[in-house]
């Protein structure tokens, strides 16, 4: 979603701002801007769609300055051009903004009825002009902006410039992330600690409520009402280089071959290889204890907590809680504080899950958060966080970092299961072992796919539509492989549960119709089998992704097989997932489209 960037700086600021705004990119946008003061005189260029054409406007139209505010915008109200691009200017204010304000049509109307004249659809340009009203009405700057602040409501991080402050810029906080960075005479202002790391790497987070007045000198940080808070600094991991997609075509494509490697950093937090046990212990959360679990997260980062729900239950005979968290936290589920929260985001930054997480605290539970970055939101406010250390995911459809959060659930349902006394010694052993050998049989995967997927990524380039099944933990993975076909390609798929094609999906099926079942040959087989078998009666062009012992107990004709190696049950899903993912890929570079940066789709969705 939106990323912002500030500087307060001794030298030069425009290019800065806008290199800095390629550090945000991957977060999503279809419009970008940046604005300075210099000689008195507030500036701005803005263009619509890649910060190609943002740094196009600054070559041809430099912009002076040694202090700026630089924004990418992802639209929500209003379509993504110029005039609705930040930063939006009103008499000498300048600001940026990332979330949502929510009674902007109120407050438009009040500002309306006052005479102000609005140039964009924004919603943030209801901010502007009701700071650029407390100043006509002879509020100081810093008043101005608390009452702007105690005036708006909804989800957000703001900057702001104000020309007759040529060395300030003020910051606010409700939501979205925002981040100081404190350099050597020059300050910072952030959407993450990435967007600052070339900068700095002392970073002070702000929190929701609090405003930020940042000098050369330092930030002072304050509450709406204007009293001092202490927030503390500290030194951000955050890279300082820029991720590259070496020789790759895609980050999708560098994201998806870099599996077999980043796997194992995301078992190393949880496994003990030289023991093959899982050495988690968390005083937050007893898994031996815990009556049962809530799990929230979104997209495939809900996908992957379905697959641990399956874990969970077998192996540590634990009931599960699972729902996406747009619903999960608005439903008013009773909780009991016997239960613990389990929280899944690759980001830790999605507005909804951070809402679930927040009324699962409110309601006494232990929090537990699995997420790739480890400086988030989500990881801040949880008791115990669960990384997955999958290195930055820049392709905005997920691969890595969603096969690395099922490693992670893997590891702690078997934890649970040993704390619970549902597992043995030597079960856990065993699963270890299993989890040991996934990067080699990635990696055995990925090497000799490659040519049959190329194959068949041609022939569904050509499909309207295609439906994915599955049974038991390959029901989520067949959900994640119609996600992933449509977020990239923009061919409508499905995924059903292969027990559900009788009750209406198999209305759907004829002989154009591809149909990608997922059946490692597991305790499921004979029944997704039988259900193949009722695709292939109908003139469905079955894709079968099976095992090497699926593809010789099958004698059904299929489109095609795409035979895996054996393997154990809890890393079947793991490795099923790379041909989907490959499909997916493979697919959307055939139909051309933006692989990395899909339309419409943003990879830190930070509204609701
Ligand atoms: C799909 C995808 C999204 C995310 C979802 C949650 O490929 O990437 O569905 O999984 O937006 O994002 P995080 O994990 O950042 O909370």
């Amino acid at each position: 979603m939106c990323g912002i960037v500030g500087i307060v700086g001794t030298r030069s600021v425009a290019l800065r701002l806008a290199d800095a705004l390629r550090r945000l990119e991957y977060r999503g946008y279809d419009s970008a801007g940046v604005a300075t003061i210099h000689n008195g005189r507030l500036e701005r260029r803005r263009a619509e769609g890649k910060l190609f054409n943002l740094e196009k406007a600054l070559e041809n139209e430099p912009l002076a300055g040694t202090i700026g505010i630089a924004h990418t915008r992802w639209a929500t109200h209003g379509v993504p051009n110029v005039a609705n691009a930040h930063p939006h200017f009103v008499d000498g204010v300048a600001v940026v903004h990332n979330g949502i304000i929510e009674n902007f049509s109120e407050l438009k109307d009040e500002l309306l009825m006052d005479g102000a004249v609005f140039k964009s659809q924004t919603d943030t340009e209801v901010v502007a002009h009701l700071l650029a009203r407390y100043i006509r009405e002879g509020l100081n700057h810093r008043a101005a902006m608390l009452a702007m602040l105690n005036r708006i409501s909804g989800a957000y991080a703001l900057v702001v410039m104000f020309k007759e402050m040529p060395g300030t810029i003020m910051a606010a906080r409700f939501g979205p992330p925002l981040a100081i960075g404190h350099g050597d005479g020059e300050m910072f202002l952030g959407s993450d600690a990435i967007a600052l790391s070339s900068f700095t790497n002392e970073i002070t987070y702000l929190l929701d409520g609090d405003c930020a007045i940042v000098t050369h000198g330092g930030a002072e940080i304050i509450d709406y009402r204007g009293l001092p808070l202490t927030r503390a600094r500290q030194v951000s991991l955050a890279t300082a280089y820029r991720v590259e997609k070496g020789n790759h075509r895609h980050f999708m494509e560098k994201e998806i071959y870099e599996q077999p490697e980043i796997i194992s950093h995301a078992l190393g937090h949880l496994i003990d290889f030289a023991q093959n046990t899982v050495k988690f212990r968390s005083d937050a959360i007893d898994f031996g204890a815990v009556s049962s679990l809530a799990i929230s997260a979104c997209g495939s980062a809900y996908l992957s907590g379905l697959v641990g729900k399956y874990w969970f239950e077998r192996y540590a005979r634990l009931p599960v809680e699972i729902d996406v968290a747009s619903e999960f936290r608005y439903r008013e589920v009773p909780l009991l504080p016997s239960q613990a929260a389990l929280f899944i985001s690759q980001s830790g930054e999605t507005a909804d899950t951070l809402a679930s997480l927040r009324y699962c605290k409110d309601q006494g539970l232990p929090i537990g958060a699995i997420v790739n970055v480890p400086e988030s939101t989500i990881a801040r406010e949880s008791d115990v966080v669960f990384p997955i250390s999958a290195g930055p995911e820049v392709g905005v459809a997920s691969t890595k970092a969603f096969t690395c959060q099922l490693a992670v659930l893997a590891a702690l349902s078997i934890g649970a299961g040993r704390s619970r006394g549902t597992l043995s010694s030597e079960q856990e052993k065993v699963m270890v072992r299993h989890l040991a050998e996934m990067p080699r049989v990635m990696s055995e995967v990925l090497n000799t796919l490659q040519p049959q997927i190329e194959a068949l990524s041609r022939h569904l380039s050509h499909s309207k539509d295609v439906l994915y099944l599955g049974r038991g933990t390959s029901f989520p993975l067949a959900l994640e492989g119609a996600l992933k076909l449509k977020e990239i390609s923009y061919i409508h798929a499905e995924g059903y549960a292969a027990g559900e094609l009788k009750h209406g999906p198999i209305a759907l099926i004829d002989e154009n119709m591809p149909v990608i079942v997922i059946a490692p040959h597991d305790r499921f087989f004979e029944k997704t089998v039988s259900n193949m078998q009722e695709v292939a009666a109908r003139g469905g062009k079955i894709i079968f992704i099976t095992d090497e012992k699926g593809a010789a107990a099958s004698k059904l004709p299929t489109m095609a097989t795409i035979a895996l190696p054996n393997v154990d049950e809890i890393i079947a899903p793991m490795i099923f997932s790379l041909p989907i993912q490959l499909l997916a890929y493979q697919t959307a570079v055939f139909m051309g489209t933006d692989v990395d940066q899909p339309r419409n789709l943003a990879k830190s969705v930070t509204v609701e």
